[in-house]
C-alpha cells in the first residue's frame, strides 16, 4: 500500500513543544547490561536528535570500580556495540560525554548516597539541571527496595527544587503477593505519579499505533466485539533460545517473562473500551479494568487452558542447536517453561465467549510478534463450492515486529469466466513512511522526563496481571512437567497447545 513519504516526529521539530525541562538521571546498575544494551545508545540518539534537554546529564552509580573517564569509555563502546547507525565520534560524542560522570558505590549502602546527592547538586549548579532527577533502576529486583529506601534516607526521593521520577524494570515481582509487596515498598516512598513501571513493548511504534488505529479510524470500532470477532491470537515467538540469561530465565520462564507483561499489556490495548481521552490516566484505567475482566482459571480450565513447553535439540533457521536443558547454566533436569500458551475470555460485554490465545515461546520456527483478530466467517457462503482454503473469513493482522505494519485478509474473484475466489491480503508496511522508528527507549525514557506515563504500566494493571497469571504458576509448580522436553527448536511449539484450538476455532497462525 503506498504511502506519503513523512518527517518522524519524534526526531523532527514537531514535538519540540515537548522538550523536556532540564534534569539529570541516575543509573543504578550502570555497569550491567541493560545500561549497555539499550538505555546508552537511546540517550545518545535522543542527544544527535536534539530532543534532550540542554545541560542533560548522566550518573552512573554501581559498585564495579570506574572513574569518570573509565565510564564514558565504556559507554563509548556501548553505543559503538549497539547504537546502530550512528557511531559515536567527534564533537557529538564529546558534547554528551561532558555530561556522564560515574560513582563507584554499593547501592544498598546508605552513606554512598551523600556522594550522589553531591553529584547531583554539582549537575544542577554547573549544568544547569534545576533538582530535576529521574532514577533508572537497571539492578536486579533483589536491589530495589534498598535503593528505594536510600533515596528516601537521603532526602534524594522528593525535591523541593524540582521533579523526582523514578523508573522500575522488570520483572516487577515474580507472583502477585510479591508484586504487591513491591508495590507497597516503592509506595511508602514515591507517589504513584512519580513511578514509572517499564515495559519495553509499550514504547513500540505498533503497539502505540493499535491506539490510533482502533480510535482514529471509524470504520473497525463497530466490529470489535463478540458480534462479528470470532477469536483473539497474540503471539510472541522468538528464534533465539535462553542466551546468557539462563540464571535468571530459569527462575523466570516464559509465562512469567512475555504473558504476565507483554502480551496481556498488548491485549489490554487491543481490547480495552475506548478512554475518554488519550491521556496517562484515561488509557491505563481502560487497561486495568481490561484486565480485571479476564476469567480466572478454575481448576478444570488450569488443566486444559494453559499449555508449557521446554525445547529439545533442533534445527533453527539453518543451525543445529542443542536443548534447553544443554544450555550453559541450565539445570539439565530443568522443569522451566520456553513455551507457554493460555486459552482465556474476557467477561464483558463486548468480548464475553469470544476466545483469546495468547503463547510466547523460545527456539521456534520464526521471529514474530503479531496480534491476529479473526473476523467471523461470513453469514451466508454464497460461493459455497469452492474449496474451504479459498473461502477463509476476515483476519486484521497487526505485525509488531519484524515487518511492522498491519494487513487485513479479504476473499477476492480471480480474473476469469467462472466464480473462483482466493484469500488475498491488503497491507500496510510501517516501513513505508520511509523513517525508521525510534526505539521503545528512547520514546519511554523521553516520556518519562517529560512526565508522560501513559506507556508505563499502573500499579493497579500490574496487580491485576498477576492475579490472572498466579494460579497457572502455582498449578505448574504443583504438577512439574513429565514430558520435558515436549517440542523440537525450530517447532510451532508443543502438540499439547494445538488442543486449545478444540471447537472448530483457527488453529494456531503459522506466520
Ligand atoms: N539486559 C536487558 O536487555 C534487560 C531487558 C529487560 C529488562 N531487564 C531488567 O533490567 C534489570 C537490569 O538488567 P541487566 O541485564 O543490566 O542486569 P545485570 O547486568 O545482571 O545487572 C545490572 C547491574 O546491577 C548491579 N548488580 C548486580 N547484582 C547486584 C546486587 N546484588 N546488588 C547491587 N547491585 C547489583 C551490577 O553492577 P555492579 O556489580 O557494578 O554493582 C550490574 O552491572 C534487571 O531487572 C533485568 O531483569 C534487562
Amino acid at each position: 500500500m503506498a504511502v506519503a513519504t513523512v518527517e518522524n516526529p519524534l526526531r523532527t521539530g514537531m514535538r519540540l513543544e515537548r522538550t523536556p525541562a532540564p534534569c539529570a538521571m541516575v543509573i543504578f546498575g550502570a555497569s550491567g547490561d541493560l545500561t549497555r544494551r539499550k538505555l546508552m545508545p537511546a540517550l545518545y540518539h535522543l542527544a544527535q536528535e536534539r530532543l534532550l534537554p540542554p545541560g542533560f546529564s548522566v550518573v552512573g552509580f554501581s559498585r564495579t570500580d570506574m572513574s569518570d573517564q573509565q565510564f564514558r569509555d565504556a559507554m563509548r563502546q556501548a553505543v559503538t556495540e549497539f547504537g546502530g547507525e550512528q557511531p559515536p565520534q567527534g564533537a557529538a560524542w564529546a558534547h554528551f560525554a561532558e555530561g556522564l560522570s560515574y560513582i563507584s558505590a554499593h547501592p544498598g549502602h546508605s552513606e554512598e548516597y551523600r556522594k550522589l546527592a553531591e553529584a547531583l547538586e554539582r549537575s544542577d549548579r554547573q549544568r544547569g539541571t534545576g533538582g530535576n532527577r529521574l532514577f533508572y533502576l537497571a539492578v536486579p529486583p533483589s536491589s530495589i527496595e534498598p535503593i528505594v529506601n536510600n533515596l528516601q534516607q537521603s532526602g534524594l526521593a522528593h525535591t523541593s527544587a524540582g521533579w523526582a521520577r523514578i523508573i522500575v524494570e522488570k520483572p516487577f515481582g515474580h507472583d502477585l503477593e510479591s508484586a504487591r509487596e513491591l508495590n507497597e515498598s516503592i509506595s511508602r516512598v514515591f507517589r504513584e505519579d512519580q513511578i514509572y513501571r517499564i515495559d519495553h513493548y509499550l514504547g513500540k511504534e505498533t503497539v502505540q499505533n493499535l491506539l490510533v488505529f482502533r480510535f482514529a479510524n471509524g470504520i473497525f470500532e463497530p466490529v470489535w466485539n463478540r458480534r462479528y470477532v470470532e477469536s483473539i491470537q497474540v503471539t510472541a515467538a522468538e528464534t533465539v533460545g535462553v542466551e546468557n540469561r539462563a540464571g535468571y530465565f530459569e527462575e523466570a520462564g516464559e509465562l512469567r517473562d512475555m504473558i504476565q507483561n507483554h502480551l496481556l499489556q498488548v491485549l489490554a490495548l487491543t481490547a480495552m473500551e475506548p478512554p475518554a481521552v488519550i491521556g496517562a490516566d484515561q488509557v491505563r484505567l481502560e487497561k486495568v479494568k481490561l484486565l480485571r475482566a479476564l476469567r480466572p482459571l478454575d481448576e478444570g480450565a488450569l488443566r486444559t487452558c494453559a499449555v508449557r513447553g521446554q525445547y529439545g535439540p533442533g534445527w533453527v533457521e539453518g543451525k543445529k542447536v542443542p536443548a534447553y536443558r544443554q544450555e550453559p547454566d541450565v539445570d539439565p533436569n530443568s522443569a522451566t517453561e520456553t513455551y507457554a500458551a493460555v486459552k482465556l475470555f474476557i467477561e464483558n460485554w463486548r468480548w464475553a465467549g469470544v476466545p483469546v490465545y495468547l503463547r510466547a515461546g523460545k527456539r521456534l520456527a520464526r521471529h514474530v510478534t503479531e496480534v491476529a483478530i479473526q473476523f467471523k466467517q461470513a453469514p451466508l457462503l454464497l460461493f459455497h463450492d469452492q474449496p474451504t482454503e479459498a473461502m477463509r473469513p476476515n483476519l486484521l493482522l497487526v505485525r509488531i515486529q519484524p515487518d511492522e505494519g498491519i494487513s487485513l485478509r479479504f476473499t477476492a474473484k480471480l480474473p476469469g469466466p467462472a466464480i473462483q475466489t482466493r484469500s488475498v491480503h491488503m497491507d500496510f508496511r510501517y516501513a513505508s513512511f520511509g523513517v525508521p522508528s525510534a526505539s521503545a527507549y528512547e520514546r519511554l525514557l523521553l516520556d518519562c522526563m517529560l512526565g508522560d506515563p501513559t506507556l508505563f504500566a499502573h500499579r493497579d494493571g500490574v496487580e491485576a496481571a498477576w492475579a490472572f497469571i498466579t494460579p497457572i504458576l502455582q498449578y505448574w509448580a504443583a504438577e512439574p512437567p513429565a514430558d520435558f522436553p515436549n517440542y523440537a527448536a525450530g517447532s510451532w511449539g508443543p502438540e499439547e497447545a494445538d488442543k486449545l484450538m478444540a471447537g472448530g476455532c483457527a488453529p494456531w497462525r503459522r506466520p
